[in-house]
């Protein structure tokens, strides 16, 4: 039985194929200049982070106004950029996120009880309510199903969770490919984890416990299915650094991440987001079908994972990229079917650019890092095929107008690009692509700032 939930205006669920992008958001999507082609764009926004002390100060007044006590604390949780590696994750590979200055804030306060109330700053009058006893996969419809999945995933595991109350201020947008629903169930397992007092939020390999929950919620409460990637951004980038994630199973939380420097300003260079606007389709399915796609074609080709395949033609082809391409047409020639092909040559080539960007990043050689963005995009685009016309315009745009790379990040359908750009460029660029979409008759943009910031953690 779906429980009962009060949810007047509590809008931002599952508007995006991209499951990372279905949790609640006070910052709605306007809607756009579709229809005004050829019309002077306006001046592009950029969507500014609030500080801890702001989100903090903000979630802490939502929830004494609306639950008229003061909660045990506040905690923050940020949404992230996928620098490359799209789509891997759940084929075992490869990817590298930054998590940004965006975050979500949670007000929270234990109950002796199994009631959750929630409140989100997106419509301040109006509070969700579930109850944990007897709740079930799939019992709470809407954005609450995100913060009390979490809880239920918890008390599923034997641990001594109860009810609580809880304030959610966020400045990430929804629907922009950039992680909001992480954010949110993420931001939640580490308040509950302290509310209750688990001790997973204080190590790593603790953090991977919270983040295991954080998953469990989005994909069986919420019914999103998600990779990993998101939920390991929030839970454990690191201020400066890029998260290399090695999604292999059966690796140890010592295993699977490296911290990679990420200091884009050393190099005099900015990352630009542009969040499309472009309409999302609800509930579509496509992230599912190619998830599918790639576990049949992995199941025909006799390996456990895609992975596999990158890992094996890396080994005997060494650094000659000619005879890399020519073995994974090979192996790509045993599948009998058009799709499948296109689908393993994106996730194969998309776990090698990985590895690749790094190297290049590391040594500073940016005009190699943004070739390879350019070839995750167009890979994207036509063999894994999921950008969206909005996607495809402003990376054209951005790379016709100076930046060394630009590329879709996330999942996909919709949401936000990014463009590696020289210091002081973001701006102009940013304006570019609204011209081009109001030329084009495109919802009006916006765009945001990333810098590599920390994870997951305590603000108040
Ligand atoms: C979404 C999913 C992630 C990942 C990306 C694509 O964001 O939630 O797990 O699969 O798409 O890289």
């Amino acid at each position: 039985m779906r429980q009962n939930i009060m949810r007047q205006g509590m809008t931002g669920v599952s508007d995006s194929s991209d499951s990372s992008d279905k949790a609640a958001n006070p910052v709605e999507r306007k809607p756009g200049s579709a229809g005004t082609a050829g019309a002077a764009a306006p001046a592009i926004k950029f969507i500014p982070a609030l500080s801890d002390a702001q989100g903090a100060r903000q979630a802490w007044d939502l929830f004494t106004a609306v639950f008229q006590t003061q909660p045990e604390g506040v905690w923050d949780a940020p949404g992230r950029v996928n620098l490359i590696g799209e789509h891997t994750d759940y084929n075992g590979g490869l990817c590298l996120p930054i998590a940004l200055p965006h975050r979500t804030f949670i007000a929270l306060r234990s109950r002796t009880d199994t009631q959750v109330n929630l409140v989100s700053s997106i419509n301040p009058d109006s509070l969700a309510h579930a109850d944990l006893q007897g709740l079930e996969a799939g019992g709470v419809e809407g954005w609450a199903a995100y913060p009390v999945g979490v809880a239920w995933a918890m008390r599923r595991q034997g641990l001594p969770v109860r009810g609580f109350d809880a304030a959610f201020v966020s400045c990430l947008p929804l629907g922009a490919g950039l992680s909001s629903s992480a954010a949110m169930t993420c931001s939640t397992a580490l308040a509950l984890d302290e509310a209750f007092n688990l001790g997973y939020g204080k190590s790593d390999e603790g953090r991977v416990t919270l983040i295991s929950m954080a998953i469990a919620s989005e994909n069986e409460m919420a019914g999103a299915s998600t990779g990993g990637l998101d939920q390991n951004a929030s839970m454990r980038c690191q201020e400066g650094k890029a998260l290399l994630l090695d999604c292999r199973p059966g690796l140890t939380s010592f295993e699977n991440v490296s911290q990679q420097d990420c200091d884009l300003s050393a190099y005099g260079l900015e990352l630009l987001v542009v969040d499309t606007c472009a309409p999302h389709q609800l509930n579509d399915g496509q992230y599912a079908q190619r998830r599918a796609t790639c576990e049949a074609a992995a199941h025909k080709l006799g390996v456990a994972n895609l992975r596999e395949v990158a890992d094996t033609l890396a080994a005997q082809t060494g650094d000659d990229e000619e005879a890399r391409l020519a073995a994974l047409k090979t192996v790509v020639n045993k599948l009998d079917n058009p799709v499948e092909m296109k689908r393993v040559r994106h996730v194969v080539t998309e776990i090698w650019r990985v590895t690749e960007f790094v190297r290049a990043f590391a040594q500073g050689d940016i005009e190699r890092a943004g070739h390879l963005f350019n070839a995750s995009h167009v890979s994207l685009r036509d063999d894994y095929q999921v950008t969206v016309p909005e996607l495809d315009l402003a990376v054209e745009t951005a790379r016709a107008n100076g930046a060394y790379g630009a590329r879709m990040t996330g999942g996909g359908f919709g949401g936000s690009i990014i463009a590696l750009v020289n210091q002081g460029q973001s701006q102009p660029l940013a304006q570019k692509i609204a011209t081009a979409f109001a030329d084009r008759g495109f919802n009006q943009p916006r765009a945001l700032t990333a810098v590599a910031s920390g994870p997951a953690q305590r603000v108040l």
